[in-house]
């Protein structure tokens, strides 16, 4: 069969994995290949068991795998026979020299451009996928056009909003498409190609297009925005906590206003995830480059409250349970960011773990997708840490349980179970919201909840 577009995508992670099975699958007249430079992970997307877990994802492979969808670790041949190159390698925060624990760490994504430099041969679209700080097209540009045999290179931004654990329906119905390009003839025109792809499953009128650094911008933008409504409601919960205020209530009747909307308003020990924390530092990094220093140390205050939100959660702890945590048995019920998926880069349950082991707790931690990240997360931390699939089992013993996840699972156990099983007096500390406080109080437990009245027996 000869199909009418060829598609690479160089990195199989969160991003690339999902996005490309999505164009496969609505798209059976392109070809699309994914490569990665880590064998292992290629193997697991040529496996039964992917390596990553994300509702829906392995329904979209199967369909495609080996029809229009390939994966592969020939990095040379993808570039080679592909005229539209995907870039979702990761951009972690650099953690040594200029801009350490601020900038983007680029060596994997600098590694690539001169990759598709090297064995390009004839012209290519790449498209920026990849979390990346502003202006890092045309630093790509500039790589890809010391090219020696005249290829012609056009650079695309095109990011990414999916979010893990709805990634499929993100993908399949997003609010919007983003591409960023030049505004030359060249730069429209590698523009029109990507956005007919897109317009294959995507209304045309959602497809929006723009010049490259607003694209870029845009994306830092958008996580800064939510991840500062996760931090203002945050910040509000403490407030809840000193006072009489329900901090549900609050955001229900804040979120009913139409210009604020309902959600992201839902108080938590705190956001994590790979995108949040990154791109903020990200923006503050390129704020203060150039000289905006109030500017860049108000988004900064969006990632201090998020600190601070897990280290009340931690303080909180210690306060209810008589100022000692030495010896005592604590169950962290969920490791991941978020429910509905594996993934636990940057999760507050990460810190928790940590600040438990540090006052002495012998931590127990359960998850029904997590666990295998968790026990890499916590391989370096002193103490005891037990890693338990049952959270039953898990939970035996505890004098307290600390929901780190707001799994649906966890809202659904048996509670009554769990404090018959419970070392007493027991303790809930619920970092989601996401049970019953007062049912939970009646069965027995002291309750404390973000942002609300603790339920306690004494
Ligand atoms: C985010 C963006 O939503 C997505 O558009 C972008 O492309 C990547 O970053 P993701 O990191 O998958 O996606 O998760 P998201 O659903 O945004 O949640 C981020 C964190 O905020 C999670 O830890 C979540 O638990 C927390 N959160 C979210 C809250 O604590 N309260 C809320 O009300 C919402
Ligand atoms: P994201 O959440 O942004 O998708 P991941 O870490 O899940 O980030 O995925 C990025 C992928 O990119 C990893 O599988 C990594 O092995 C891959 N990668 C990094 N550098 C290169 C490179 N030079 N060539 C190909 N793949 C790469």
């Amino acid at each position: 069969m000869t199909f009418e577009k060829h598609i690479l995508c160089i990195g199989a992670g969160y991003v690339g994995g999902p996005t490309m099975a999505m164009i496969a699958h609505q798209c059976p007249q392109y070809r699309v290949t994914i490569v990665d430079i880590n064998p292992d992970r290629i193997a697991q997307w040529n496996s039964d068991v992917l390596p990553i877990y994300e509702p829906g994802l392995d329904e979209l492979v199967k369909a495609t795998r080996n029809r229009n969808l390939f994966f592969s670790t020939n990095i040379e041949q993808g570039i080679r026979e592909n005229e539209i190159i995907f870039v979702s390698v990761n951009t972690p925060t650099k953690t040594f020299g200029t801009g350490a624990g601020m900038a983007a760490d680029l060596q994997y994504w600098e590694k690539t451009a001169r990759q598709i430099l090297e064995h390009s041969t004839s012209p290519k679209i790449v498209v920026e996928k990849s979390t990346l700080p502003v202006r890092t097209a045309q630093a790509m540009e500039r790589i890809l056009n010391t090219s020696q045999n005249h290829v012609r290179f056009d650079v695309l931004s095109n990011p990414e909003f999916l979010a893990e654990g709805t990634a499929i329906n993100d993908l399949k119905n997003p609010d919007r498409v983003l591409i960023g390009s030049r505004e030359t003839e060249e730069g429209l025109k590698a523009r029109n190609t990507l956005a007919e792809i897109y317009a294959n499953w995507v209304p045309r009128e959602k497809i929006l297009t723009t010049n490259i650094w607003s694209s870029e911008l845009s994306k830092l933008v958008s996580n800064a925005f939510l991840a500062q409504r996760v931090s203002s409601i945050n910040a509000i919960s403490a407030l809840c906590e000193k006072t009489e205020a329900d901090i549900s209530e609050v955001a229900r009747a804040i979120g009913t206003d139409s210009r604020i909307g309902s959600r992201f308003l839902n108080a938590s020990i705190g956001f994590g995830g790979s995108c949040f924390k990154k791109d903020i530092l990200n923006l503050v990094y390129l704020c203060r480059y150039y000289g905006l220093e109030d500017v860049a140390d108000y988004w900064e205050g969006v990632i201090k409250i998020n600190g601070y939100q897990q280290e009340r959660f931690v303080r909180n702890m210690l306060t209810a349970m008589f100022n000692t945590l030495s010896g005592k048995r604590i169950c962290l019920f969920g490791f991941a960011f978020k429910a509905n998926t594996g993934d636990t880069r940057e999760s507050p349950a990460i810190y928790v773990a940590r600040r438990l082991l540090e006052e002495q707790a012998e931590v127990v931690i359960t998850d029904p997708k997590a666990l295998d990240n968790a026990r890499i997360d916590l391989a370096d931390a002193r103490g005891t840490v037990h890693f338990v699939d049952d959270p039953y089992e898990a939970a035996r013993g505890c004098h307290a349980i600390a929901i780190m996840t707001e799994w649906a699972l966890y809202g659904e156990l048996d509670y009554a179970r769990l404090y018959r099983q419970a070392e007493k007096p027991a303790f809930i500390f619920d970092g989601r919201n996401i049970l019953d406080p007062r049912r939970c109080f009646e069965l027995g437990f002291n309750v404390f909840s973000i942002g609300k009245r603790p339920l306690t027996h004494f």
